[in-house]
């Protein structure tokens, strides 16, 4: 069993502290660091075993013996939090994206070499049944040599109106571009699967629809006021909808009954019209890589889809393969004729989201801490390459698509 520490008891913090409460042979989750008083409130209910910490700096003074801290605040906060813990010899799990701009993630880095820290970075998606299979089936060589990759983000129309157009992730000073904030997954995943050093990006995309030049004539600023009730992208209809309630978290911590949720978003940030918010991140972008030998691949990031998918074609000399992690299938058509399909299995994964990603993801993690060799985990020195490619993608998009070289 394996001391765990959660860092940052949101979203993300809590699949990690359900796991270890899920599974406690697994892990203990020995302690909470969590500045929001509700939240603190929350794992107080949740988690009584765990000691509590509002303030960091009082946890580092209380000497606490663990195996693992998973930073899971948010992305501006990265660099001050990781490098608090691994100067007191904490090794970590780290949210991704590692921080939100390039010096950070570098000084994160390099605060990890100076202090002897081992970061594992949490690329979900490696960990995933679906891309472990491809991985596999590449690396069989089923389908000869790989040459090109062509994958796709969907994002989702009502999630990039709650994460990146109206919450956290919406202005890139605040938290990070989107190309990071959501894609450095699939850089990482691109590069994984290609497996060659990326040399070089080229990225176009802006940010064409969520302004104010698209408000139709007489909106509010406010959905709850708004003459336009049939607006797909009304927070009303979002945040009631089976797909949307989920992401009622963000403004409510009350049971998700309709008219709790409906009186904790009016005037919220939540319930703001998304022609009239104050983000600034793109909602369609391209990214074309060229790897080492020549090889490349292409990646779209979208907001207009109807449901939150990727999909994926890996284009080898002697078959491609296609797939949508979404629906766990994968097929192999291969150039003689045959065709192969697979259904991947991810009922094992009682805990978190991600397709299997977060709860394989924890397995791994245990394994690793037990010195066993573990599917998919990487450290920093590799994690760091998808941040790379994505903060020269944002530099290409924003000089007119120029080519920009990566440099490790
Ligand atoms: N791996 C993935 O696929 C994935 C998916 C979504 C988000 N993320 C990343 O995970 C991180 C957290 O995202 P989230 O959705 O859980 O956000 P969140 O806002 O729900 O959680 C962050 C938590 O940290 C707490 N916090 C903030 N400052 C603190 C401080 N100084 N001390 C203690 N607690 C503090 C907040 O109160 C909050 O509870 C972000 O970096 C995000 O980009 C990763």
């Amino acid at each position: 069993m394996k001391k765990l520490v959660v860092f940052g008891l949101g979203a993300r913090g809590n699949i990690y502290a359900t796991f270890a409460k899920t599974y406690p042979e697994k892990f203990d989750l020995t302690a909470v660091i969590e500045n929001a008083a509700d939240r603190l409130e929350y794992a107080k209910q949740n988690y009584p075993g765990a000691k509590l910490f509002s303030d960091y700096r009082d946890f580092l003074k209380a000497d606490i013996k663990a195996d693992i801290v998973a930073v899971a605040t948010q992305d501006n906060d990265h660099r001050e939090h990781a490098i608090a813990m691994m100067k007191a010899g904490y090794d970590l799990l780290l949210e991704k994206p590692i921080a939100n701009n390039l010096q950070d993630c570098l000084d994160i880095y390099a605060a990890s070499v100076k202090y002897g820290r081992k970061v594992i970075v949490c690329h979900v998606l490696r960990y995933t049944p679906f891309y472990s299979t491809v991985k596999r089936i590449i690396d069989e060589g089923k389908l000869g040599e790989v040459v090109t990759i062509h994958a796709s983000e969907n994002v989702g129309y009502y999630h990039q109106a709650h994460s990146f157009v109206r919450g956290p992730w919406r202005n890139k000073e605040e938290s990070s571009p989107m190309i990071l904030a959501k894609c450095c997954h699939d850089m990482d995943i691109i590069r994984y699967l290609i497996g060659e050093e990326c040399i070089s990006v080229n990225s176009y995309g802006g940010l064409y629809y969520f302004n104010k030049e698209h408000a139709p004539e007489g909106a509010a600023k406010y959905c709850s006021e708004c003459k336009y009730t049939d607006c797909v992208y009304k927070a009303q209809t979002i945040y009631l909808s089976e797909k949307g309630k989920e992401f009622a978290a963000y403004f409510t911590t009350k049971e998700k009954t309709d008219e709790n949720i409906l009186s904790d978003l009016k005037h919220s940030p939540y319930d703001r019209c998304v022609y009239f918010s104050d983000n600034d991140v793109v909602d369609h972008e391209v990214t074309i890589m060229r790897f080492k030998n020549g090889k490349t691949a292409c990646h779209t990031m979208t907001a207009f889809s109807q449901n939150i998918y990727r999909d994926l074609k890996v284009h080898g000399t002697k078959a491609e393969l296609v797939g949508i992690i979404e629906n766990n299938d994968i097929e192999i058509r291969y150039f003689d004729g045959r065709t192969e399909k697979i259904k991947v299995d991810i009922s094992a994964a009682t805990v978190g989201k991600h397709m299997g990603g977060d709860y394989f993801m924890m397995n791994s993690l245990f394994k690793t801490l037990n010195g066993e060799k573990a599917e998919g985990v990487t450290y920093l020195d590799v994690s760091i390459e998808s941040h790379l490619m994505c903060f020269a993608a944002e530099e290409s998009r924003l000089n007119g698509g120029d080519t920009r070289l990566i440099k490790k």
